[in-house]
């Protein structure tokens, strides 16, 4: 199908990943509250800014969309299922192949996400103060307010994180601009904008992947050589180079050294494990605990934890010789909040994290009238949200 045209899903049915085998059983609530239910915090995300973010993936890899696309799909499907993960990430046209069809419907679902989370983020304290200020968009440019936000996205190598941090910050700081009423140009970058540094880390090489839709979100869309002078002129790039940078790191997350993870995660007020965390545990669930603990020991108090996956999914823990089929979320809590959840015992232990927010089932559903070469889906997925505390707390 020729770039351009447009073919939208309007399934409401979110698509199993093809890696994905595991069996739905009963679904156990936590006991964690959900502190949050569907849709509570959600924002209307211009129908415009979702169409922009669609067209940095065409635009990023516009060769991909001809009739070799099925084929390379298959190819990659085929070996999730195998779990061959080497193969299915080991080929620049699989990645990209990859990451048009899958990554696009996940920007505009994760680019909700980071809405619906956004109350946590302006909490995050500024460690550039001695009291720990509470972090306020609005207070950007004052002498307490924080312009400068670390991301590192972890199994965020397919782009999708990285295009939906991009349209936050767009959307974050164009509300700041018209907020401050300084006559501005809400369009242009001012010395006062928020800005984002992402560190993407994956265990394939995703490198030029990410480096193609970095280049079409800080430069100007490509136009038809017949485009008007005027259209021309205002052919500017999403978003100024300053503001959002970029980079990407290859690295095995179940044997990454402390200092590597150190490099990776130290600085970041926001850690993100989207649609990753079921894979970790599925090929390992002790080296994820492990992985998990220490994540827990190198992330500064404040920074906040979001991990985002399919609902339902579980993984199987041996527990005195015998094999028992636990939920994601429950692992998760049991490594995260350990003695907390544990009413019965009397340990008293430190407490490493808080549980901000928590979902067992959401759904992010496309508005109708976006274009996009292929099919788009709706997106139906679990939401935990973690802060680190203080180690004294
Ligand atoms: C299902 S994809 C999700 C991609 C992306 N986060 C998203 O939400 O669209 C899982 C990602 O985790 C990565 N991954 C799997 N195991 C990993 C590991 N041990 N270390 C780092 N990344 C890993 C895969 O290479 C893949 O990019």
């Amino acid at each position: 199908m020729a770039p351009g045209s447009s073919v939208k899903s309007s399934k409401t049915s979110s698509k199993k990943h093809p890696a994905a085998k595991q069996k739905p059983g009963n679904d156990r609530k936590s006991k964690t509250q959900a502190l949050s239910t569907e849709g509570a915090f959600s924002s209307v995300i211009p129908l415009e800014l979702q169409q922009l973010l669609l067209n940095i993936f065409r635009n990023s890899f516009p060769e991909r969309f001809g009739s070799d696309l099925t084929p390379l799909l298959q190819g990659v499907k085929q070996h999730l299922y195998n779990r061959d993960f080497g193969r299915a990430f080991g080929r620049e046209d699989y990645l990209e192949a990859y990451a048009v069809r899958w990554s696009p419907s996940r920007a505009l679902g994760y680019l909700q996400i980071f809405l619906d989370i956004e109350q946590y983020l302006r909490k995050i304290p500024n460690k550039n103060h001695d009291d720990a200020q509470t972090f306020s968009f609005e207070s950007l440019g004052t002498p307490s307010g924080r312009q400068k936000l670390n991301i590192t996205c972890l199994g965020g190598g397919a782009g999708a994180e990285i295009v939906a941090l991009a349209g936050f910050l767009d959307l974050r700081n164009r509300g700041l601009r018209k907020d401050r009423e300084d006559g501005g140009d809400p369009q242009h970058a001012t010395p006062n904008d928020l800005q984002f540094t992402v560190k993407s880390v994956d265990i394939a090489d995703w490198d030029s992947v990410v480096q193609k839709l970095l280049n079409s979100i800080i430069s100007p869309p490509p136009l038809s050589k017949y485009a008007s002078a005027a259209a021309k002129a205002a052919n500017t790039a999403f978003l100024d180079s300053t503001l959002f940078q970029t980079t990407f790191h290859q690295a095995d997350l179940l044997g990454i050294s402390t200092e590597s993870l150190q490099a990776l995660v130290g600085d970041a007020e926001l850690v993100t494990l989207m649609f990753t965390l079921n894979e970790l545990y599925t090929t390992s669930r002790p080296k994820t605990q492990r992985f998990l603990a220490s994540l827990t020991s190198t992330l500064q108090p404040g920074a906040l934890l979001l991990v985002v996956d399919s609902p339902g999914s579980y993984s199987t823990v041996t527990l005195n010789g015998a094999e028992k089929k636990y939920p994601m979320h429950w692992l998760l809590d049991h490594t995260l909040l350990g003695s907390v959840h544990d009413e019965e015992s009397s340990t008293v232990e430190t407490r490493h994290w808080e549980k901000l927010s928590t979902d067992e089932s959401r759904w992010f559903r496309l508005p109708d009238g976006l274009k996009y070469p292929i099919e788009l889906e709706n997106m139906r997925y679990q939401i935990h949200l973690y802060r680190r505390l203080p180690q004294e707390s």
